[in-house]
């Protein structure tokens, strides 16, 4: 990789893992703050592109609250959908290749089988349409960028699901998980290095879904999570409807990643393997953190 990389979305759940995998591939990254970079303002983007000149840009910032863009749509669709739009249009403006981060929720889920890149994306929700347009708007704009669509995201810097189990089980609280809905659940820092593969190679152009392999419901997810934190704790398996959320949900989003796979990296582990590293990494500051309260 020649050049600089410029990184918008650092300090989220996957950019702060992006960010470390280009820092550890010794390549020269700005990853600017919201203040120097605000996708919510026109006028910050363009003067940001008026000077800068990186040879890849990776987009990790999203309005990722998919429960609160039910009732935030411009809000979503301003960061979802018009923010990536714009970068694709500087992007091929500067000659600089653009990665933009998509989701497994531009599915509808009625499928059987996992989906692939090429399959119609038919999104549920307001955070799933808006990243679909978003997708399409930016494709539509410039031919050359990538689109690398992924899942059910954990890791150690920011909230997550697994996090959310963890704590809670350590409290002893009462988990109630809904069984019903299936999914790649995904490490950032695994897909962070898939990612970085990407930049490294030079990817063709195209939409690459990147996800740890395996698939589980929420329920298989939380139970995998506190057998490998050793808590003892029940979990109690219960359907969407048991649930409710602002947001509908796709029952079934598997991502088919053999795309990615052909590309000859590393295989991407399992899920399992990722919430193995994942617990070992945050149980102890976890425990810390109830012991004080
Ligand atoms: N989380 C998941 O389970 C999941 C699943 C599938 C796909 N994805 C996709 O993966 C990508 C990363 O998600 P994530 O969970 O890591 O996101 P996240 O933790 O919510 O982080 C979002 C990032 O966007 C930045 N941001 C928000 N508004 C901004 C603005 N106006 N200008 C510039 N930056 C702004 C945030 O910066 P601040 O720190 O300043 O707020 C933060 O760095 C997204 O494209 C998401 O759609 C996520």
């Amino acid at each position: 990789m020649n050049g600089e990389v410029l990184l918008i979305g650092a300090t989220g759940l996957l950019g702060s893992d992006v960010l470390l995998q280009l820092q550890s591939r010794g390549w020269t990254v700005d990853a600017p703050s919201r203040t120097v970079l605000d996708l919510e303002d026109p006028r910050s983007i363009d003067a940001y592109f008026l000077a800068a000149r990186p040879a890849w840009v990776i987009n990790c910032a999203a309005y990722t609250a998919v429960d609160a863009a039910e009732s935030d749509e411009s809000r979503a669709n301003v960061l979802n959908s018009v923010a990536p739009f714009s970068l694709a249009r500087f992007c091929k403006w500067i000659k600089a290749r653009l990665l933009h981060i998509s989701t497994d929720f531009v599915f509808d889920g009625n499928s059987n089988s996992p989906y692939k890149e090429t399959d119609e994306a038919r999104p549920l929700g307001l955070y799933g349409k808006s990243k679909f347009h978003g997708e399409r708007l930016a494709f539509d704009e410039n031919k050359e960028m990538i689109v690398a669509r992924t899942a059910w995201l954990f890791g150690s810097n920011g909230k997550c699901f697994p996090r959310t189990i963890l704590k809670a089980a350590l409290e002893g609280r009462e988990l109630r998980v809904v069984s019903d809905q299936i999914g790649n659940p995904s490490y950032t820092r695994d897909v962070a290095k898939a990612l970085c593969n990407l930049v490294a190679s030079d990817a063709v152009p195209g939409i690459y879904h990147v996800a740890n392999r395996g698939q589980a419901s929420w329920f298989e997810l939380a139970c995998e999570t506190i057998r490998m934190a050793g808590i003892k704790s029940e979990v109690q398996a219960i359907s969407t409807q048991d649930w409710p959320t602002p947001a509908p949900r796709p029952k079934y989003s598997v991502l088919d990643t053999s795309k990615y796979d052909s590309l000859g990296f590393e295989p991407m582990p399992d899920w399992q393997t990722g919430i193995a590293r994942f617990v070992e990494d945050v149980l102890p500051q976890l425990k810390a953190e109830t012991a004080r309260q």
